[in-house]
């Protein structure tokens, strides 16, 4: 079996296409922030892109059964509960909660791809565990989808895709199809960076952006740890995550 392999860096480049398998990607930090919001016992993730739906959607909800949660610029949205730490989404925080999500470019990246028939959100502690259902599922075609910075390229993004990539090609039985040169570049960025991906994030533009808000060392390092969750984020209706 093939398994083909596309990548692009940011939603506005994906075709109007239904894929069969779409990843999102927000290495800082929209997604490491859903995986452990969900390893932390996160009922589901509702994402939007639009604040005012997301406010309208979260008071239909007891206040005691929701968080509201995001960012906009790296900075926490006023009036929500929680910014976009993956460090704040404890157990003590989160554990049965409902959460209604908005960030700059990670919640947009996944409305891009809420079609496709399975959508999952990785970063880099979970790219095992989604690599490992991606080859559970024998799809022939999968989209993965960076986050980016309004609308340009991110550095960690594309290193993560890279990181998925690598591990289908080493653990997987298929024959695995790279369509295009942005995964061949993420391929190559992964094998240079590999051994030292927390200096990556911090070389990335966005890990400049929220070195210069304050003191995210303890983000980075959250957010550059690879492999050590076992959760897939994955969608179970249009634009709600929960666990599989
Ligand atoms: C995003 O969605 O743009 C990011 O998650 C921003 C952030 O680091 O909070």
């Amino acid at each position: 079996m093939i398994i083909n392999l596309t990548y692009y860096h940011v939603a506005n480049d994906v075709p109007e296409i239904t894929p069969d398998i779409a990843v999102v990607i927000d290495v800082l930090r929209a997604t490491t922030t859903i995986s452990w919001a969900l390893k932390n016992g996160a009922n589901s993730i509702q994402v939007f892109a639009d604040l005012d739906l997301l406010k309208e959607s979260a008071t239909k909800c007891k206040t005691d059964e929701r968080i509201m949660l995001g960012e906009r610029g790296g900075r926490k949205i006023e009036g929500f509960d929680l910014g976009n730490s993956p460090l704040s989404v404890t157990k003590k925080v989160v554990n049965g909660k409902r959460l209604f999500m908005s960030t700059t470019n990670g919640t947009k990246s996944l409305h891009r791809v809420q079609n496709a028939k399975h959508l999952f959100a990785m970063g880099l502690p979970n790219r095992r565990a989604v690599a490992e259902k991606i080859i559970s599922l024998k799809s022939e075609n999968v989209l993965i989808l960076g986050s980016g910075w309004e609308g340009s390229y991110s550095l960690e993004d594309s290193l993560a895709a890279g990181a998925l990539a690598a591990y289908l090609e080493t653990n997987s039985d298929f024959e695995v199809n790279i369509l295009n040169d942005e995964l061949q570049a993420s391929l190559a960025l992964w094998e240079f960076w590999k051994n030292d991906i927390l200096k990556c994030l911090k070389t990335a533009t966005h890990g400049k952006r929220l070195t210069s808000l304050g003191d995210y060392e303890d983000d980075f390092k959250c957010c550059s740890e690879l492999d050590c969750l076992d959760i897939v984020p994955t969608q179970v209706e249009r634009g709600v995550i929960r666990a599989s």
